[in-house]
């Protein structure tokens, strides 16, 4: 690692085909990747590296990747680029629209590189018809077996859902399954993890994960207000994305707010949510019996 290595971290993108009206998309996330790109441009020294926590687009459809890939392309940053899928992503569409993959549609999307001396790990948490994420059993197998590659490297972990800061399901029910968060935990026991990046709740939270960092953006959606949760979602205007610097120290991350008037775009109480979940466990439900 040489004594500085700089990165971005954007999550949650929620890219969408502008030529499908979208009744769930509340901002122009196109225009707003697009201004973060340009933003990045102006970030010294250039990053080695992005990360794009998932949620990469709205409806998890071809058109809305392509139109993921245009963006990217057109913007022309010349850096490396690691994405992981949110729960609003599909691998199906991921899988055709942004890889060479022919096979095999469904399997999570894990991989790993290691670009600057950092081992970046990158997890699928997303679970299809579920809002809070969960890893497979071969995930984990997966996830043990490269973290026991490249020993003598920091690691930053990359994944939508952050794990739960809490053993409560009623007030984790966007983190990572609670069960799969304490198997994670044994397993990055030790494991030299500078660091988490996730997304999924749409405001920018540090914690101290069991003495790891656990670094969540708002991304680029929707902005949520943290003085309502209490009552439910309010989403609001507002993006930021984030630089991240590994020094021999550790990790430090820097939030980039975009310009917002925080006017509201979409709220829901909890009584409604109730409903968005039991209509997503009926779709589930119907995806499994076919
Ligand atoms: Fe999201």
């Amino acid at each position: 690692m040489t004594a500085h290595t700089t990165f971005i971290h954007l999550t949650d993108l929620h890219i969408s085909d502008p030529t499908v009206t979208d009744d769930h998309l509340y901002s122009d996330t196109s225009k707003t990747l697009v201004a973060i790109l340009a933003d990045v441009k102006k970030v010294e020294p250039t990053p080695s590296f992005i990360i794009a926590s998932g949620d990469l687009t709205n409806r998890g459809d071809v058109g809305s990747y392509e139109e993921l890939k245009r963006i990217m392309r057109e913007a022309d940053l010349g850096i490396p680029v690691l994405y992981a899928l949110g729960n609003h992503d599909k691998r199906d569409g991921f899988y055709k629209s942004m890889t060479d993959r022919i096979e095999d549609f469904s399997a999570p999307y894990d991989h790993a590189a290691v670009i600057d001396g950092i081992h970046i790990v990158v997890m699928d948490s997303s679970h299809p018809f579920k809002i809070g994420g969960s890893f497979e059993a071969s995930q984990f197998a997966w996830l043990e077996a490269e973290l026991a590659n490249h020993p003598n490297l920091p690691k930053l972990l990359v994944m939508h859902h952050a794990p739960a800061l809490d053993a409560n399901p009623d007030l984790e029910w966007e983190a990572l399954a609670i069960a799969d968060t304490e198997k994670l935990r044994v397993l990055l026991e030790g494991r030299n993890v500078i660091g988490i990046l996730s997304g999924h709740i749409h405001f920018d939270r540090v914690s101290n994960w069991h003495g790891i960092p656990v670094i969540v953006g708002v991304g680029q959606h929707a902005a949520t207000d943290v003085l309502y949760l209490h009552e439910g979602v309010r989403m609001l205007s507002g993006a930021s994305f984030a630089i991240g610097t590994v020094r021999l120290s550790g990790l430090t991350v820097s939030f980039v707010p975009q310009p917002s008037e925080r006017r509201e775009l979409h709220s829901f109480t909890f009584a409604d949510m109730g409903e968005l979940i039991k209509r997503y466990e009926e779709q589930a439900a119907l995806a499994a019996a076919e």
